[in-house]
Formats: structure tokens, sequence, C-alpha cells
């Protein structure tokens, strides 16, 4: 089975992403042959620093390692490493409508929270598709927020092959039993998101201990006084136990029986120590990767050359069911082999 799954460097990593990304990545690196791409085309399509940019791709890649890669077994590379992603993403624009774009609901509120709203932010979706369909990905795990995106990528997929011929085998989204998307601690009705979201009601994953314990001491409750799940009318103690579960392992139902009874204070307090008793590992082995950049580099040197030959032969198809002409070394769309690169 193919695992492809893509992350954006910027903007601090949290508890959100640890749920609905990294953990299923260590956990589906096992599953099958799988690829994680640090996505920096993708972050310059809203508003950044290229100093941040730069340092914020390096930081995935330890994060990545941190929550559980394993380089041996997986393959992590950083986007703009392999050039195929971007011409794909060209070819694929001809066969995605501009209706599709504009429903996007991410773009919507993205756009929503930009003075400049870019093209690139529009056709974001068009590079997500073609990340994912060089690879001929069969799973790609995601939190929730990515399914309209993971859905227009296999629209595309099913236009290309109806027009050109069958080109790509067609993703399917897996989102998390539990945890497929945080909210927010202080607006449980919003997901947690250093973008979107609140700070005091957003843990980084890299946030220190007492921060993480004043995040949940504070985080807003509903009223009522039992530890129990209703999403409409407690969003609050149900997110709470969705993070307790994500960080323990427990199923929700137990959770639920555990502090049965207990009040709200007890247990707020119990989530941050589960969800610092999770992180204070990561957060170790992340620093110790982060301090040796040249080592994260010639790892995601490895990656990159694996995600050059893995997505070669698509783009090539592409190109070829297009109609393009070969040039003088028989190669579509640029003379150079990937091992030349
Ligand atoms: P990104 O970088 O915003 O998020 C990375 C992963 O974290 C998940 N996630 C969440 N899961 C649960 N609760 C939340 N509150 C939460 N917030 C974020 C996301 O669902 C995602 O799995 N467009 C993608 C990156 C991308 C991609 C791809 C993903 C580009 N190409 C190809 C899959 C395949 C994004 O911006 O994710």
């Amino acid at each position: 089975m193919r695992i492809f799954s893509g992350i954006q460097p910027t903007g601090d990593k949290h508890l959100g992403n640890y749920s609905g990304g990294f953990r299923q990545y260590a956990a589906y690196q096992e599953r099958g042959d799988a690829f994680f791409c640090i996505v920096d085309l993708h972050s310059i399509t809203v508003d950044y620093d290229p100093a941040d940019l730069h340092e914020q791709t390096i930081n995935m890649a330890a994060m990545l390692f941190a929550t559980g890669l394993d380089p041996e077994r997986s393959t992590v590379f950083v986007q703009s490493h392999v050039p195929a992603h971007a011409e794909a993403a060209w070819l694929l624009g001809s066969v995605t409508s501009f209706g599709e774009l504009r429903r996007m609901t991410q773009f919507k509120d993205k756009a929503d929270r930009q003075d400049f709203v870019s093209a690139g932010l529009f056709s974001y979706p068009v590079l997500q598709a073609a990340d994912i369909l060089l690879y001929q990905t069969d799973a790609v795990p995601v939190g929730e927020d990515q399914r309209q995106h993971i859905e227009v990528a296999r629209d595309i997929a099913e236009r290309f092959n109806g027009r050109f011929g069958e080109t790509f085998r067609l993703p399917e989204m897996i989102a998390p039993a539990v945890g497929a998307k945080i909210m927010d601690l202080q607006e449980p009705e919003r997901k947690m998101s250093t973008t979107g979201g609140t700070p005091q009601g957003t843990v980084r994953l890299l946030d220190p201990p007492d921060v993480i314990r004043k995040k949940f001491k504070t985080a807003v409750t509903d009223s009522g006084a039992d530890v129990r799940r209703d999403a409409d009318s407690k969003p609050g103690i149900t997110n709470l136990i969705e993070i307790m579960s994500v960080a323990t392992g427990d199923e929700m139902d137990a959770v639920e029986a555990r502090y049965d009874g207990q009040g709200y204070g007890h247990f707020k307090e119990e989530v941050a120590d589960a969800v610092i008793a999770l992180l204070d590992p990561i957060r170790s082995r992340y620093d110790e990767l982060r301090s040796d950049p040249r080592e994260l580099q010639r790892l995601l040197a490895i990656g990159a050359e694996k995600a050059r030959e893995a997505s070669d032969p698509t783009l090539q198809a592409m190109l070829e069911r297009m109609g393009f002409v070969k040039s003088e070394a028989g190669r579509l769309f640029g003379a150079v082999r990937p091992r030349e690169l």
C-alpha cells in the first residue's frame, strides 16, 4: 500500500496536527510504502517571512522524526526538492474547474483573513492533488479539515483518467477514529489552529509544561459538571475527553468512566498531565535532532532522491498522454534524469 501525506512547515505545530497528522504518520509507516512531504510550496500562498520558512522547514524535519518517523522506513522530503510537484500542478490545473476551487471552505476562511489573496491560495488544492496523485497513493492520513481537499484530488484524478486514459490511482482519506478534529480550548466551536484559533486555546507541541498546564486550566468548559461527551451541548468537555483519549490511548468511554462524578477541575488537571507526559519525550527528541541540522539535511536529501524516482514515471505518463513532445534526451519536461539532479 502506498501512503502519502503532507504538512506545512510554517505556523507552530499543535496538538491538532499531532492528532490528525504526526500520530497517524508514525502509525501508517508500518502499513506500507510511506512518503511524507514538507509542503513548503504550499506555505508561500499566504503572507510569510522567507527567513522563517527556511528555519521552519528544518524544524519540521526534526519534528517528523521526533514524533516517530523512521528514516529507514519512511521517505521524508521537502516538496520544493522534487520539481515534479509544481510541474504536475500546472498540468492538473487544466482539468480543475474554477467552480470547484471557489467552493473550498479552507480557501474562503483563509482568504477572509488576508489583505492580499494570492492566486496561489486559490489553486492550492491543485498542488495538493499533484502531491498525492504523483505517488499513485492509496491512503492519505490527515485530519478532518482536509476532507474537501482529498475529495477534489479524487475528482481531478477521475477527470484526468477519463479524458487522457487511466493514469492515477484514486486515493482514500484516512482520518483517525478519535481526534480527527481537535478544537480550540477557548472556543471549542472552531478547530485548534495557530493561524485561525486563539493563542491561549492552542497547545503547541513545543509549549513548556507550565504553559500547557495554564492552557488546560483556563480551557472553556460547559454548564453541568459531568465528564461526559455531548458534541452539541458540551463541546468543551467533549474536546477534552478526545484529547485525553489521544494522549493516553484509552477509549473515550473508559475516560468518561474513570472521571465519573469527579468534576471538571480535577479532570482538566489530569488532561494537562497526560498531554505533558505525551509531549515531554517528543520535545527532548526534537531538541536533540534540531541540534544537528546537517544530519537532517542529509536525511532530506535521501528522501528527495527517493521521491523523485517514485514520482517521475507518473509525471512522464501524464505528459505523454497529454500530447507533449519529448526533448532530445527522450524526456518530457526537461532533459535531466532524476539521478543527475
Ligand atoms: P496542515 O499543515 O495544515 O496540517 C497538517 C495535518 O494536521 C491536521 N490537522 C488537524 N487534525 C486534527 N485537529 C486539528 N485541529 C487539526 N489541524 C490540522 C491536518 O488535517 C493535516 O493532516 N493542505 C495540507 C497539507 C498538504 C497535504 C498534501 C496533506 C499538502 N499536500 C497532500 C495530505 C496530502 C495542510 O495544510 O495541512
